[in-house]
Order: structure tokens, then C-alpha cells, then sequence
């Protein structure tokens, strides 16, 4: 496919599972991929193994919690490609605890990571997106934000507000055609949801018996979820949360 020929997309988290997989997706449908991570071996990892599959990408180490390297990103892209086509907000931490066992920190830290980071990456994106006439941007929110988890109210929370940025940012940009949405995936099987398993003392097959489709999901079907979105099939999709989770929403 060549949804994405000659496109530059950016993508954040684009170590992780669902980010490095997003990633790819992306190259193989002829996206020039800006692979952007805290962790820079894994972001460089990744767009070395895209390249070396014959695709283009980039990587570019940032801590996106952080307004001035947000801008800096951007800038970056922008000196080095000349526009933002895509931009895909999908970094994200899960710090457990309730509203009386988390800590301020792990509050606070949450909503920079997973929620400013979006708010800084977006007002530095769209002015060129208005610019070129146009673009898509795809923010990673969550099942629990739209039902929240037990014990996760740091994560819960950041995630409806991403849901809530989600359908602001489309209304007030719609009209420069440039489309918002959010995927809203279930379990699905990365670094982050191991950690958490580890650390509840469960079982990947716990968490299978847990979605009615029997089994939890895997990165690639998010990413194919998000090619869409980001892709011009879906040009008439914009202010949409889209759940990806196997029926578990449902259940
Ligand atoms: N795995 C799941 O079950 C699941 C379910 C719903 C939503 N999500 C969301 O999907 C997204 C990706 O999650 P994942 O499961 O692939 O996790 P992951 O931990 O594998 O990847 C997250 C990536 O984000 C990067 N990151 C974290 N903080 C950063 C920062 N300040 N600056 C730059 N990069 C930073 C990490 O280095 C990591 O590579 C997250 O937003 C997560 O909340 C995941």
C-alpha cells in the first residue's frame, strides 16, 4: 500500500510497542517516519531497522514533557523534511495507584507526559499543518479513559482528557481540514502492559480470559487502526475516539 507516499510523519513513543509498530506501518506504506523516544537506543533501533528494510525513517531523541523540546522537535522536523503530514501522539506512562496511594509527583508527571505533551506538540504542529491545507493527527487515549480501571487514576484521568483534547482540537481545526481523532485501545501486549502485569502478579492469560475475542490485542492491529485514521481513506473521520479492544469495553 502507499497511503503515506512522500508524507512525513511524526511519531511519538516511537520505541515502545505500539509506537515502534505504528512506526513501521507507517514506512511500509512510503511514509518518511520521524521516530521520536526518550529512550534514544530504542527510537535509533527502530528507524534503523526500518531503513534496513529499505524505508525511510528518522530518529530524534526528546523528553516530550517538556514545552522547549517539544518545539525544538518540531522545529527540527520541519528544518530537515519541510512539513508535518501526520503527527501521532501515542507516548505514554501508567503510574499505579489510587487518589490516596499516588503521589503528587506521579500525578503531576502523568499529566505532563501523556496530556501536555500533546497540548505543546500540537500548538507547535498545527500552524504548519493550516500552512501546507492541512493534516491528521492521531492521539493515543485509552479503554480506561473512556471506562476507567480500578486503581489507576493518574492514568485514567490524563486518558479522558486526551479523549476530551481529542474533540477540541477537531472542532476548533476542522474547518483548516486538518482531522483529529483517538484510538482507544484495550490490553494489548507491549513493555507497558508486562510491567503491569508483573507487577499485579498476574498472567497474559489472566488477561486473555478477560476479552470476550479470547485473547488481548497486539500492537499491529493498533497501528493498522491508526493508518487508517491518519491515512486519506478516513477523510471524512474527525473528532472520533475509536476503541480497539477485543469486545473488553463491551463486557
Ligand atoms: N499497552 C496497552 O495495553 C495500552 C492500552 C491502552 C493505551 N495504551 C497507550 O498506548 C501508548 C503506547 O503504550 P505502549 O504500551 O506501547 O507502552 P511502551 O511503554 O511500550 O511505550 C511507551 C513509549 O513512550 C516513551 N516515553 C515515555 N515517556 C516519554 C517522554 N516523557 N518523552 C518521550 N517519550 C516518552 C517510552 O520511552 C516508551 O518507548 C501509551 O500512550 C499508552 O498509554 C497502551
Amino acid at each position: 500500500m502507499t497511503r503515506f507516499n512522500d508524507k512525513v510523519a511524526v511519531v511519538t513513543g516511537g520505541g515502545g510497542g505500539i509506537g515502534s509498530a505504528i512506526c513501521r506501518r507507517l514506512a511500509e506504506e512510503g511514509a518518511i517516519v520521524i521516530v521520536t523516544d526518550m529512550n534514544a537506543e530504542a527510537a535509533g533501533t527502530v528507524a534503523k531497522a526500518i531503513c534496513d528494510a529499505g524505508r525511510s525513517a528518522f530518529s530524534i531523541s526528546a523528553d516530550i514533557s517538556d514545552g522547549r523540546a517539544c518545539a525544538s522537535l518540531v522545529d527540527q522536523v520541519i528544518r530537515e523534511h519541510g512539513r508535518i503530514d501526520v503527527l501521532v501522539n501515542n507516548a505514554g506512562i501508567n503510574r499505579r495507584g489510587n487518589l490516596l496511594s499516588l503521589s503528587e509527583e506521579d500525578w503531576h508527571t502523568s499529566f505532563a507526559v501523556n496530556l501536555d505533551s500533546m497540548f505543546y506538540l500540537c500548538r507547535a504542529t498545527i500552524p504548519h499543518m493550516i500552512s501546507a491545507g492541512g493534516g491528521a493527527i492521531v492521539n493515543t487515549a485509552s479503554q480506561w479513559g473512556l471506562y476507567p480501571a480500578p486503581n489507576h487514576i493518574a492514568y485514567n484521568v490524563t486518558k479522558a482528557a486526551v479523549a476530551a483534547f481529542t474533540q477540541n482540537l477537531a472542532r476548533d481545526y476542522a474547518p483548516d481540514k486538518i482531522r483529529v481523532n483517538a484510538v482507544c485501545p484495550g490490553e494489548i501486549h507491549t513493555p507497558m502492559l508486562e510491567a503491569g502485569v508483573n507487577r499485579s502478579g498476574r498472567t497474559i492469560a489472566d488477561l486473555d480470559k478477560l476479552v470476550p475475542f479470547g485473547r488481548i490485542g497486539k500492537p499491529e492491529e493498533v497501528a493498522a487502526l491508526v493508518a487508517f485514521l491518519a491515512s486519506d481513506e478516513a477523510a471524512f473521520i474527525c473528532g472520533s475516539l475509536v476503541e480497539i479492544t477485543g469486545a473488553q469495553a463491551v463486557a
